[in-house]
């Protein structure tokens, strides 16, 4: 029988992987974060001293090794069998991980493994282009999306520094989805069969129950 595929795209700070860790868990599907896949080429680069202006050949991608579990409720990624959960989100990777997630060469590999990935499992997927660009056939596409106020406040409490005051962080979400949408390789839109939903004043539980509800009516349908 032919893998079930979910995606889970849009803007940063929606609860895209909240919701599709929800989901995956719930329907037993195998979660792949595939912005965690970007996180830890862009280590095993950064640790290389590999920098993002030169091509990055085949040769050294053959060296890179990621695996993705998600088990009881905790997600944990490995590069080249270490595990680099906690190191992909450390500074050093966010500040240059989208140099290296522009890249086509990259792109091709992430996109490889999360194919790969599908043909033997149903899956969850969260990220940017799953829907318009990975699996644009996925069985079923979610677009989040929140005002950037919201999104500022949910950032500002993870950063958990009262020195950051939240307007400095609202303009760089603004910032961020300017560039992200307008990016020429992956830029981030809706897939015209995407569900959109506005996360901005709903719960955790009730975006989940919206998510859930429409799998439910659409599996029905289908
Ligand atoms: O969601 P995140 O912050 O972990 O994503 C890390 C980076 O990877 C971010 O710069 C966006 C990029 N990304 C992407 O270009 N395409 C995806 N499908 C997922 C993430």
């Amino acid at each position: 029988m032919d893998k079930v595929i979910i995606a889970i795209d849009g803007q940063a700070s929606t609860g895209k992987s909240t919701q599709a860790k929800k989901i995956a868990l719930y329907l037993d599907y195998v979660y792949r974060d595939s912005g965690a896949y970007y996180r830890a080429i862009t280590l095993y680069l950064l640790d290389n001293d590999i920098k993002f202006d030169i091509n990055i050949s085949d040769e050294i991608l053959n060296g890179i090794n990621i695996k993705q579990t998600y088990k009881n409720g905790q997600f944990s990624i490995y590069l080249n069998d270490n595990d680099v959960t906690n190191r992909i989100r450390g500074y050093r990777v966010s500040l240059n991980v989208s140099n290296y997630a522009k890249k086509p060469e990259i792109r091709k590999f992430v996109f490889n493994q999360l194919r790969k990935s599908g043909k033997s499992n149903s899956l969850v997927v969260d990220g940017r282009d799953i829907g318009t660009v990975v699996f644009p056939n996925a069985n079923f596409k979610f677009f989040l999306v929140a005002e950037p106020r919201v999104r500022a406040e949910r950032r500002h409490k993870q950063i958990n520094d009262n020195s950051v005051k939240v307007n400095v962080v609202e303009e760089e979400i603004k910032l961020r989805d300017e560039t992200d949408s307008k990016r020429e390789i992956a830029p981030l839109r809706k897939a015209k069969d995407a569900f959109k939903i506005d996360v901005s004043h709903l719960t955790i539980d009730q975006v989940y129950n919206i998510i859930l509800k429409k799998i439910k009516s659409d599996y029905i349908k289908n």
